[in-house]
């Protein structure tokens, strides 16, 4: 199937971090309980002025753009759609394709309905069909617009995050309790694959892996590899596999071989890990990065993402780099990282890795999870009390890098979409 479509060069944004007063989600819940460092509130305010940002990104000259459907706003009340909430989202997305966007729609990106979650959530594979009722309603409604989907953002993060280390809802510490989440959301996605191909035939889904590159901290120390292959297999490889294979931890799921068009990737960064007695950790505990980092802390680390390129080579399908950005106090630090992710992300194509897009996380600033408002992602600044938006240098910088991606990429044949 050859697309023939530009190269994807874009942003990213989920709805919870961008939209503002997502009421009818778990993680508002936990926000209005207190239970997280401050609650999100009216967050950028997308819901309210996606039009203006929209036309900031064509301003900016990119062609993509990836965005989630907030389930939550969809169907408040469980089996009760808001057809207000879903034609916004059309609107939306006619929006961008007249004006030469090319949507990217996200299905479930961390967070759910609170009725969800109160009925067990993903620890139940008995819950799995209300997610499909809600895939269906989006199907239906913009698969006539949308070819590129999404179905689950980093179901391994999401899992550990809420079951497993509990930083997040529903902020449990059971690894067992970790890996029948992430199995029924690699359920829900085989699901959700199928019914959005039954509704076109011609989409493009995938998930979004998050891919770190775990590396041994000491490369000669017996303990460190084995702490840093286990890391790597839980975290990457287990749900790369499972896709490839149909089989997520000796458990076959239906539908889920082969259930990709494309790989959806999000690169971040590296963890340089030591040998520990702890089990839930995997036999590891990350160290300290001594180079580059960004505002968090996470390790500076392109040539991981030029590494992680070549793994995927494996698969044999394209790839779209759904996520890859960097917080950053000083906006000279984001435009090092887009030159030296870039560069990487050429190289790998040159080296003959089927690269299709790039999608910058994040747009614009805005929730950062547990960690709130302060990182800074966005290319574009966020005056959260007056909710004005600045384009950075970095967001001038990325429109150029794109003009001369697009020719350099095009010479090394990867306008021969193949997808
Ligand atoms: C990714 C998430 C995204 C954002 C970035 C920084 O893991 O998918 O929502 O928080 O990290």
């Amino acid at each position: 199937m050859v697309v023939g479509l530009r190269f994807l060069w874009g942003t990213a944004t989920s709805a919870h971090q961008v939209e503002g007063n997502n009421a009818g989600s778990d993680w508002w819940d936990y926000e209005q309980r207190g239970l997280l460092r401050e609650p999100s509130g009216l967050a950028c305010d997308f819901w309210n002025r996606w039009q203006s940002d929209i036309d900031l990104m064509v301003e900016l000259g990119y062609n993509a753009f990836r965005y989630s459907v907030e389930w939550a706003r969809v169907e408040p009340v469980e089996g009760e759609f808001a057809e207000d909430v879903l034609n916004r989202y059309l609107e939306m997305t006619l929006y961008m394709r007249e004006r030469g966007i090319e949507p990217v729609v996200t299905l479930h990106h961390f967070t759910n309905p609170h009725w969800f979650l109160q009925k067990g959530g993903w620890e139940l594979e008995g819950n799995i069909h209300c997610f499909e009722r809600f895939v269906s309603k989006v199907a239906a409604m913009l698969t006539p617009h949308v070819r590129f989907w999404v179905t689950i953002n980093e179901p391994m993060v999401y899992g550990f995050g809420g079951y497993a280390n509990g930083m997040w809802p529903p902020m449990k510490k059971d690894f067992g309790l970790a890996k029948v989440v992430i199995g029924s959301l690699l359920r829900a996605h085989a699901k959700a694959y199928q019914l959005l191909h039954d509704a076109r035939s011609d989409v493009l889904v995938s998930i979004a892996k998050h891919v770190r590159l775990i590396e041994p901290s000491r490369s000669w120390h017996p303990g460190d590899r084995l702490a840093a292959r286990l890391q790597d297999y839980y975290a990457n490889a287990a749900v790369l596999d499972a896709l490839h294979t149909g089989v997520y931890l000796k458990q076959v799921i239906p539908g889920l071989k082969g259930s990709w068009d494309y790989i959806g990737l999000n690169y971040y960064t590296r963890g340089q890990v030591q040998f520990a007695w702890n089990r839930l950790s995997g036999f590891g505990q990350d160290v300290s990065p001594t180079g580059e980092v960004n505002a968090l802390g996470w390790e500076v680390y392109p040539q991981g993402l030029y590494q992680v390129l070549q793994r995927l080579k494996a698969f044999s399908k394209p790839v779209i780099i759904t996520e890859n950005g960097i917080c950053a106090r000083e906006d000279e630090q984001r435009v090092r990282y887009l030159d030296t992710h870039l560069k990487a992300v050429m190289d790998a194509i040159q080296s003959g890795v089927d690269v299709q897009g790039y999608l910058y996380w994040s747009f614009m600033d805005n929730f950062e999870w547990a960690e709130g408002f302060e990182p800074r992602f966005g290319l574009v600044d966020v005056d959260y009390y007056t909710q004005e938006r600045k384009p950075r240098p970095s967001a001038w910088h990325f429109s150029e890098l794109g003009k001369r991606f697009g020719t350099l990429s095009h010479q090394t044949g990867t306008d021969e979409h193949s997808l």
